[in-house]
């Protein structure tokens, strides 16, 4: 049976230059990986590889010849005003530079519930992100996932009050940073959408519940506390603010079997938004 190629496809299988920012990150090394194990000649670009997006520096020079840019990258500093000009900075920068070297996609890493979240210092950067790319001239796709299992951990450390994790019990359905950059990188490969595809674990959790379960996994002894007025990142949420729309591609990775990979031993992702943002409370 003879199926029609659509434009997808056709890429996937011819190798083309594609910039990571942030590739030396917890997405951006496994998505430079995956592409290159695809034959793709992906560049790790960050301050670290001589590329600064806020700078400018070196970028000029790693997009040369690039199809596709990847913005995988995250601000140093999750305080409000330092997250919102970031990502303003290197995301104008980004698309300028992008539009002068004839960048054909530019795909970026945002997060399933962004426009629901502008209570957060830090999702008013991704908001603010989000919205340089729909106004540029260059074609995109926004791939925005939910919370990476590695970063369940972190989300315990900013969630803390008097000595205890206090989480909303609403539901989230997080995925393993791995089925993260195999997202990504399928639409990287893939014709611009210019829109959003929302990425996801296979299976939804009460917030609370599941952070519990991980802190069990490390044998950390902190206690959950199901408090429906903490708030998530500094803003408030309720049962379904973090879930994804049922047209979200699900990832494989289970918890259970995450667990049980090396990805679950090692330091976990950090989080988004400050601690002393996050402890605060609704009143
Ligand atoms: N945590 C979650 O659960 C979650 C969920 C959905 C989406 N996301 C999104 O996922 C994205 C990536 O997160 P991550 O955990 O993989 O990040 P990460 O591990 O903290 O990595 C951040 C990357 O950004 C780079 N970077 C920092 N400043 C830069 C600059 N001025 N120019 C270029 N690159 C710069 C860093 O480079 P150096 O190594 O050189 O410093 C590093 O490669 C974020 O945008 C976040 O919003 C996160």
């Amino acid at each position: 049976m003879s199926r029609s190629r659509t434009p997808e496809s056709r890429m996937e299988e011819t190798p083309v230059k594609i910039v990571v920012i942030g590739g030396t990150g917890l997405i951006g090394s496994k998505l430079v990986a995956k592409l290159r194990e695809q034959k793709h000649e992906a560049i790790a670009a960050s301050p670290n590889t001589g590329v600064n997006t806020v700078t400018g520096e070196g970028l000029a020079e790693a997009l040369q010849g690039a199809s596709v840019v990847v913005d995988v990258s995250n601000s140093p500093s999750w305080e409000d005003a330092a997250v919102l000009t970031f990502f303003e900075t290197s995301t104008r920068n980004l698309l300028q530079y992008e539009a002068a070297a004839g960048v054909g996609h530019h795909v970026a890493l945002s997060v399933v519930g962004t426009d629901r979240l502008s209570e957060s210092g830090y999702f008013r950067g991704k908001i603010a992100q989000e919205k340089l790319i729909r106004e540029s001239s260059v074609p995109y796709s926004i791939v925005r996932a939910t919370q990476f299992f590695e970063f369940l951990k972190g989300l315990a450390d900013i969630s803390m009050d008097g000595g205890k994790v206090h989480l909303a019990p609403v539901l989230f359905q997080p995925m393993s940073a791995e089925d993260v950059a195999t997202g990504v990188g399928r639409v990287a490969t893939g014709a611009p959408v210019n829109g959003v595809v929302e990425i996801a674990g296979p299976e939804p959790f009460r917030l609370n519940e599941l952070v519990q379960r991980r802190l069990a996994s490390l044998h950390d002894t902190r206690e959950v506390v199901a408090d429906p007025n903490a708030l998530y990142s500094g803003a408030k949420i309720s049962e379904r603010t973090l879930l994804p729309e049922k047209d979200a591609r699900l990832g494989e990775t289970s918890f259970e079997v995450w667990l049980t990979q090396a990805g679950a031993q090692v330091q976990s992702a950090p989080a988004q938004g400050t601690g002393a943002e996050a402890q605060r409370k609704a009143s």
